[in-house]
């Protein structure tokens, strides 16, 4: 066993015949071995984006070379993740007249994950995809669980599908390329996990956040494979989102305001996640769930992760007519997720309109 090899964490999404294997380690992305068992298509190609390629395409090319490989590289930025980008990938696609018997490998972050999945899920009406996730958002998140999509001016993934990939290949080394600000909004969804379904792992994050910061790989490592487990066990028993998998959006709803009122890619997707926790644990005070010594530590850990806890003030009147767009709407009332605690989240469309005001009012009210 060589050494990349050992460090090789594997766990399992559980969906019966969709079920798929998710591996971390320190330097799988070299190991042509690794990679040939679990990418088990002939044909693959491979999409990713101007940043990630220079670093990381030609290392995987390297260890794929008896595939028959096809690239396309896309520009880099969440505005790319559109229809008009997805129509690159699918006209790559038939530019190279590949057929069902091609995967597709997503390399790169979440929105390379999003939009690669997408295009697999169209295609040909569906050919197999690896997922590569190279952030850690991506990783702890974006990669596992089959959400698809790329977003409408209208709002944040509102075009795409549930499609799962044959695998997730999460390689901590490629972390270390990372940039710090990019790396720390990863690190708000590692939280997110903590905050929704594991108070013992928020407690661990409290200790280790700057472990994490400074890329330790063993914190990392376990971060990662606990977000994971965490997620995974949430998906296998809501695939859907038909109840259970809601409270993975937790800080979303919140968050998915600020990134369209500022515009996609101003505040990173973690950052407006980070801000939109606050809003989220904000309510579940003002309802009497959340204690304020727990919501005290919710600020703490996210200001001292270099992340923000107060939204930009959009105006209560936008932030209330986006939020109107949100898939968690539901005959004209808008659910939201909450917290009873650290550790336990809760899905709920019985709020007194005015308790949701007030929290608007809190996080969005323009400045007089
Ligand atoms: P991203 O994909 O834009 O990546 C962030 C930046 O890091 C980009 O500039 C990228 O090119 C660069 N990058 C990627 N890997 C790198 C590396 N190893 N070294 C250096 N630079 C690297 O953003 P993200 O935060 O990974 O993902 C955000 C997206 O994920 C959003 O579109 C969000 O909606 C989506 N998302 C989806 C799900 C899901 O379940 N499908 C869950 C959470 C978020
Ligand atoms: N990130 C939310 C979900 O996967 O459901």
């Amino acid at each position: 066993m060589n050494k990349a090899q050992q460090a090789i964490e594997t766990l399992s999404i559980n969906l019966g015949e969709r079920s798929y294997p998710i591996l971390i380690g320190v330097g799988l992305l070299s190991d042509g071995r690794l990679l040939e068992q679990y990418i088990k298509t002939r044909k693959v190609m491979i999409v990713t984006n101007s940043v990630v390629a220079p670093l990381y395409l030609q290392k995987l090319k390297a260890v794929l070379s008896n595939k028959q490989l096809y690239e396309i590289i896309l520009p880099d930025g969440e505005h790319t993740k559109s229809m008009a980008t997805l129509n690159l990938v699918l006209d790559a696609l038939v530019a190279a007249r590949l057929n069902r018997d091609t995967g597709i490998i997503a390399l790169g972050g979440g929105v390379i994950g999003d939009m690669a999945g997408f295009a697999a899920a169209c295609y040909q009406r569906g050919v197999d995809y690896y997922q590569i996730p190279t952030t850690l958002l991506s990783q702890v998140d974006s990669s596992v669980g089959g959400k698809t999509a790329v977003n409408h001016p209208g709002g944040k993934n509102l075009i795409g599908a549930f499609y799962q990939p044959r695998c997730v290949l999460a390689d901590i080394e490629v972390l270390n390329t990372l940039p710090d600000r990019e790396l720390r909004a990863g690190f708000a969804e590692v939280i997110k996990y903590g905050l929704i379904r594991d108070a013992a792992f928020f407690a661990w994050l409290e200790q280790n956040a700057q472990r994490i910061l400074s890329r330790d790989a063993q914190a990392l490592t376990y971060a990662i494979r606990r977000c994971c487990e965490l997620k995974a066990e949430v998906v296998g028993i809501d695939e859907r989102e038909n109840g259970l998998r809601a409270i993975l959006n937790f800080g979303h709803t919140f968050g998915h305001a600020i990134e369209n009122a500022l515009g996609y890619g101003e505040w990173l997707h973690g950052e407006a996640v980070a801000a939109g926790m606050i809003l989220a644990a904000d309510m579940s005070m003002r309802l009497g769930y959340l204690s304020a010594t727990d919501y005290q530590r919710t600020v703490k850990i996210l200001t001292l992760s270099g992340l923000p806890v107060k939204a930009p003030p959009i105006g209560v009147e936008k932030a209330r007519d986006l939020m109107s767009m949100d898939k968690k709407v539901h005959a004209g009332q808008l659910r939201l997720v909450l917290l009873q605690g650290i550790g336990n989240a809760l899905i709920t469309d019985q709020y007194p309109a005015e308790t949701f005001t007030a929290t608007l009012q809190h996080g969005f009210a323009k400045s007089s």
